[in-house]
């Protein structure tokens, strides 16, 4: 019999990727997609991938009775890839899907008799502020996250590492993602492009920053090949892998901030300036004495997330790159392709057309209220 596998986040960013490596690595595998919005979902079902309507932040599922039974029965292998990624959102709402969400498909996963595996989809920012090197292994709990984000994906991993005493699971923590490719296009703007668009000749004279904190980066393309190659291939019940760029293949964020600089300077002639990296308290007495207001303005539009860069966090990833071997993938190192997403960036205005001036982002944060 050959396997069937449930997806969940197949429209999102990583899923719909990963459901075309999926597929080409085992076209005989059936996939079915758990989605919000069948519309939405439409290319899927184009490609041949099977939908269900569902939505994980309701029980069971939100999947009719019979329909989760016949599923049940019949999926080999899942995949759960959905979650909120708003690093904004309140911590009720990211439980919501993350970990209410993870309930459900953990639940699922233990109606499933023929299951052989499970993939739970985790970032390596669930580490929150605490200080690395950080292993391939469960994070225990007792240090502070920076928003809910971090503090959901914790614990969703929590859930899943009780559950592998029934299901046969492993958690792949994804790092952030910078590119589409080493090519350093951009489709899925995060917390760090817009740091890059907001810091250069930022009013902030200082920011919370350790220069050698590693800023871990992945092209997508890596990164989802990888984890199918690792979902089919090297599957291990209750490992826990970091792909993630890792201490070789990441940037300090000294040398990252130098090179957004260069990359800025050469675009528009005009020199660029970045705040002095100082520890976070440093940072807060600054914010706490201030009576400046765009300073105010321009630490508010950076939020409290801009504090992990004061912590100097590496994560491991020896494990996962031996497991990679015979894959034929290359971790391509943040250095080689990290120019390149910034002037992408640029070139792009950060996705929303037109072009973008370091005289404007600075004035954004001029006027009280804006964003
Ligand atoms: N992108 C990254 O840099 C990154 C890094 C580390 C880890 N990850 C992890 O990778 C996973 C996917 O992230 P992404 O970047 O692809 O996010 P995304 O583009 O925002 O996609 C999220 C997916 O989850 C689905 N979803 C959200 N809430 C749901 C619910 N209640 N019920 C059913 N489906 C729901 C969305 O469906 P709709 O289409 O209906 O909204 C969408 O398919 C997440 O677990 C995330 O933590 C991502």
């Amino acid at each position: 019999l050959s396997d069937r596998l449930l997806i969940t986040g197949a429209t999102g960013f990583v899923g719909r990727l990963l459901v075309s490596r999926l597929r080409a690595a085992h076209p005989d595998r059936e996939i079915v997609a758990l989605v919000r919005d069948l519309g939405r979902a439409s290319f899927l079902a184009s490609d041949g991938v099977r939908l269900v309507t569902g939505d994980i932040g309701r029980p069971n599922m939100g999947v009719p009775v019979n329909e989760y039974q016949a599923l049940a029965a019949s999926v080999t292998q899942i995949v759960h890839c959905a979650g909120d990624v708003n690093f904004g959102a309140t911590l009720p709402v990211s439980r919501a899907a993350n970990v209410f969400g993870t309930q459900q498909v953990v639940n699922f996963a233990r109606a499933c008799p023929r299951l052989n595996r499970v993939a739970h989809l985790s970032s390596i920012s669930i580490h929150g502020t605490r200080v690395g090197p950080l292993a391939e292994e469960p994070s225990p709990a007792g240090h502070r996250f920076v928003n809910s984000y971090q503090q959901s994906k914790h614990e969703a991993e929590w859930l899943v590492f009780r559950a592998m005493r029934e299901i046969p699971a492993e958690i792949f923590r994804i790092s952030m993602i910078g590119a589409d490719t080493p090519s350093g296009e951009v489709s899925q703007f995060n917390y760090v492009h817009h740091l890059i668009r907001y810091l250069p000749n930022s009013p902030l004279p200082v920011m919370p920053g350790d220069p050698a904190t590693c800023v871990d980066l992945v092209p997508a393309d890596w990164a989802v090949s990888a984890l199918a190659f690792l979902f089919d291939r090297r599957f291990s019940a209750g490992a826990v892998r970091n792909i993630c760029a890792g201490l070789r293949c990441s940037l300090p964020f000294g040398d990252a901030l130098r090179i957004a600089g260069l990359v800025m300077e050469r675009q528009f002639n005009t020199p660029v300036r970045f705040p002095r990296l100082v520890p976070a308290a440093e940072f807060d007495s600054m914010l706490a004495e201030t009576g400046d207001w765009r300073i105010k303005e321009a630490a508010a539009i950076l939020g409290p997330h801009v504090n992990l860069l004061a912590v100097r966090q590496s994560f491991s990833n020896e494990r996962t790159l031996d497991e990679l071997d015979g894959s034929g993938l290359v971790l391509p190192a943040l250095a080689s392709w990290f120019p390149r997403m910034i002037e992408y960036c640029l070139r792009s205005n950060w996705g929303g057309g037109g072009s973008w001036s370091m005289i404007e982002a600075a004035d954004s944060c001029a006027a009280p209220g804006s964003r």
